[in-house]
Parts: C-alpha cells; structure tokens; sequence
C-alpha cells in the first residue's frame, strides 16, 4: 500500500476530468488500451517532500558492490524489482548515491536523467500498469553523507576501519536507488566484497561468506518486507558472534574490538530482551536478531535498522532495549508518514521504561513522574509542541520520545492494563510488515478499550500545553 502524492492525487483528478471531457484522449483501440504518463516523483510527505516514488511498487532490491576501504568508495549494481501500478512511459527514483554509468529497465538501456536526489527514468518499452519489472543500476564513486534538517548526519559515514550505515529519514539514497519512502518496503540481498579481514554487515540472515583471493563476499537477505531507512551494511573490523534467543532466533553481533569490552554485558542482554518483549508485544516479527556496535563518534544515535540495530557508541541496555524494541514498532509497524514519528519513538521509549521497571529500577509510573517527563513545568517550552506534528527539525526531539512515550502511560491508565496490553499485542499484529497512522491508532484504542477516548487523545497528541485531565 502507498499514499499517492499530493501532486499525484491532483494530476489523476484532473486526468479523469480531462479524458471525461474529452473522448479524444481514449486509446487508438477504443477498449480503455493503455494510457502512459509519469509516475509521480514523490509521495508528496511533507516532512521530506522528494521522498518515494508514484507509479511502482518495490518489490526488492539486490545491492551487490566491492567495497575499497581506502577511499570508502564502492562499485556496484543494485537490481530493482518492481511492479508497475500505472501505465508508466517516465518514472523516478531517489537517489543520491554517486556517478551512474548505465542504466537497464529489463534488457534494454533506458535513458535518464538526475536532478536533485530524482533519477528520473525513460523506460522503452513503457510498462504497463501490473507489470513487474526490474531496474538495473551500475554506479561507483563514493556515497555521500547526508545532513539532516536537525544537522545529525546519516548515509554513508566512515568510520576509521569501513563505513557506518545509518539511513533514517533520508539516508539510504546515499548508496542504494529506489524508492525512499516508510511506505515502500520490499525485501533485501546485498552482496559486499570487502578486502579478507573486514565484515560487512547487513540486514537479515546471513547466506554465504566466501574468501578468495584476499576479499571476503558477505551475503545477506532480509527476507521480511523492510522500510529503506531500516536497511544498513555497516562495514569494519568486527568480533562476530553468533547465538539464539531460547526461543530459537538466532542472534549475529559484531562488535568493534575496542567498544568489546564496554559493550560486552548489554550484548549479553539481547536475548532476555527479546524474551521479554516477547511476552509484551507478541513474537518477535522477524526471522533473526543481532546488533552492530561501531566507533562513529561523529553520529552519536543509535538506529533500529530491521534485525540489526545500529550503535555508534557502547550501547547501555537501556538504548539496546530501546532499539530492540523498535523491531515490533517502528520496523515491522512503520508510520504512513514521518509526522507520525512518535509510533516510533514514543513507543520504544516507552518500552524502555518497561524494561527498566521490569529489571528492578525504577517503576514505568516514577519514570512518567520524573523531571524529563510529566515533571516538567508547565511553563516549560517542552510543552509547546504537539506530538503529532513535532516538525522535521524535532522529529528526533524529546516531544516524540518523552510525550510520546508519556500518552502510552496515561492510556494505560485510563483504560487499565488487560486492554492496554492487549492493545499493544494488537497494533503489532494487525499492522505486521505495514505502515500505520496516528488515526488507526486512536481506532484501535477505541475499539480494544470499548471507551470514546476523543477527549483523551486530544490533550496528549493533537493539542499544545501540558495535559492535566485526561
Ligand atoms: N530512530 C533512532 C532511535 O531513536 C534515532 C535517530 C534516527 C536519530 N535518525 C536520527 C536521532 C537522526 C537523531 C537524528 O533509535
Ligand atoms: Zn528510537
């Protein structure tokens, strides 16, 4: 499923009133034959306007490249497969990745342009509307680093010994084309070859790993529907070790050998995490687990790429349950748009809270209490914002993790634990591998709980100032 863009939504409307108006327009066969236009060239989010494409489907993506540690450059091919869901003679997608030197649709070159992150493609033959079809890209050079509205960069970071991956809001296009939108997800394969004695590390099982002749080939498949932003093939020296949750995921981690001994006892929380979340928010929605802990000082966050959580730091538990948490919420349900971030991030913050409470500090109602959250003055700018609309400039800002995770609290409350917690089991199944809105949401809490909850949600997400009745 895919919102059409606002620009799309206005040219369709207008297209049906033109063909309506004027017969003229209908193909040459008179039998409604195909009519080919542009796919839209984004999803009209407003947070991140060029994001996503219209037109097509992403299916999955085949990222293959060798990767030189010296220039942090790559040489690769990334194959798209897609499905046409208008009759397309143009369509885009984004990308931001360096120097392209061919472009196939299928068997045959297609001619394209760049402008801005839109790689703007003429398929010949045009494609008719259910077509699957694929995209093949060659490219090299190196991936750019990409600055975020609120200045904390993503892309493609170096690191001292590879590449730190981080891709959320925008950072994927850095090095794969496609269609960088939540709402697109496909499945993944990537292929690096590294220079024998670095790991690549990607999203997802891993394949194959084949040394010759001084490079090493990872092979890595993410075989549940994945948000580009959730894709990451972090590289660099890394302790790897493998175990499973008892549940029987299986586990990968690779450590920085520096950051090994600082991150050594929140490694070994994983699977308790996992097992805990488990009995909270339902089964763990994907087919394997890990984390990838790297020295990108220059980064300073930690990203909940899908099966393999990003840290650019040692982690604490507290951020590993944190990220692992995003895995039901966040990676599995996705938002609809990014104006929605708080699904994301209130959530897992919240899970935190949880977890905390759940391993002996302090309780989920001491934390909603403290000085970062409801503590807060009411006179404190914190308040200013509403949590459903923090802006691209604070959509990693306190309101969507705090406030965020400070509505969950207060809905328990109101409508007591059997329903919140089964309400939080439900909102991860019923949307599983999809995206999400704010309005679901409220549906669902509505419907679990039995109660008009308009009132409530009003004061924690759609209104300013510090809620004092709910
Ligand atoms: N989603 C990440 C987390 O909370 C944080 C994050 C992703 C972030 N991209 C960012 C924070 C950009 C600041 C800037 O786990
Ligand atoms: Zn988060």
């Amino acid at each position: 499923m895919r919102i059409r863009s606002l620009r799309g939504a206005a040219v369709a409307a207008g297209l049906s009133v033109l063909v309506a108006a004027q017969p003229a327009l209908a193909s040459p066969d008179g039998h409604g034959g195909p009519r080919y236009t542009a796919g839209a060239p984004s999803v009209g989010d407003p947070y991140f306007p060029d994001e996503g494409n219209g037109g097509f489907d992403v299916r999955h993506y085949d990222i293959a490249f060798t990767f030189d540690p010296a220039t942090k450059g790559i040489d690769a091919t990334t194959t798209i497969t897609a499905v046409a869901t208008q009759d397309l003679d143009q369509f885009d997608l984004d990308f931001r990745g360096p120097q392209i030197s061919s472009l196939t649709v299928g068997k045959h070159k297609a001619s394209f342009r760049r402008e801005g992150q839109e790689l703007i493609v003429t398929p010949r033959p045009k494609l008719k509307t259910g077509t699957e079809f694929t995209v093949t890209v060659k490219y090299a050079g190196v991936p750019p680093v990409i600055t975020d509205p609120d200045d904390s960069i993503e892309g493609w970071v170096p690191t001292d010994d590879g590449v730190f991956v981080p891709g959320e809001p925008q950072g994927s296009a850095a090095w794969l084309p496609g269609s960088d939108h939540p709402t697109d997800k496909a499945t993944f394969t990537f292929h690096a070859t590294v220079p024998e004695g670095l790991t690549a590390v990607g999203n997802g099982q891993l394949l194959s790993q084949k040394t010759a002749k001084g490079r090493t080939t990872f092979v890595w498949d993410s075989t549940e529907p994945m948000a580009t932003y959730l894709a990451t093939i972090t590289i660099g020296r890394f302790q790897v070790a493998e175990s499973s949750t008892p549940g029987g995921i299986p586990i990968y981690t690779a450590v920085d050998p520096q950051l090994a001994t600082q991150s050594a006892a929140t490694v070994a929380k994983i699977p308790e995490i996992i097992e805990y979340f488990n009995t909270l928010f339902g089964p763990y929605p994907f087919a394997s687990a890990g984390a990838i802990v790297d020295r990108a000082p220059d980064v300073g966050y930690a990203l909940e790429s899908q099966t393999k959580p990003i840290f650019s730091s040692a982690p604490s538990v507290n951020t590993m349950a944190h990220e692992i948490a995003h895995q039901w919420y966040g990676d599995s349900v996705s938002v609809k748009r990014w104006s929605d971030i708080w699904l994301n991030e209130g959530f897992a913050t919240y899970a935190q809270w949880l977890w905390t409470e759940h391993s002996g500090g302090a309780t989920a109602q001491q934390t909603f209490d403290g000085s970062g959250n409801y503590g807060r003055a009411a006179t404190s700018s914190f308040w200013q914002t509403v949590t459903t609309d923090p802006g691209p400039v604070n959509m990693f800002g306190n309101v969507p993790y705090n406030r965020g995770a400070m509505t969950l609290h207060a809905l328990r409350g109101k409508i007591g634990d059997p329903a919140f917690f089964k309400l939080l089991k439900d909102w991860a199944t019923t949307h599983k591998y999809g995206n999400a809105t704010t309005a679901d949401f409220v549906a669902e809490a509505q419907s679990v709980s039995g109660m008009d909850l308009t009132a409530f949600f009003d004061v924690w997400l759609y209104q300013k100032g510090k809620p004092t009745t709910w």
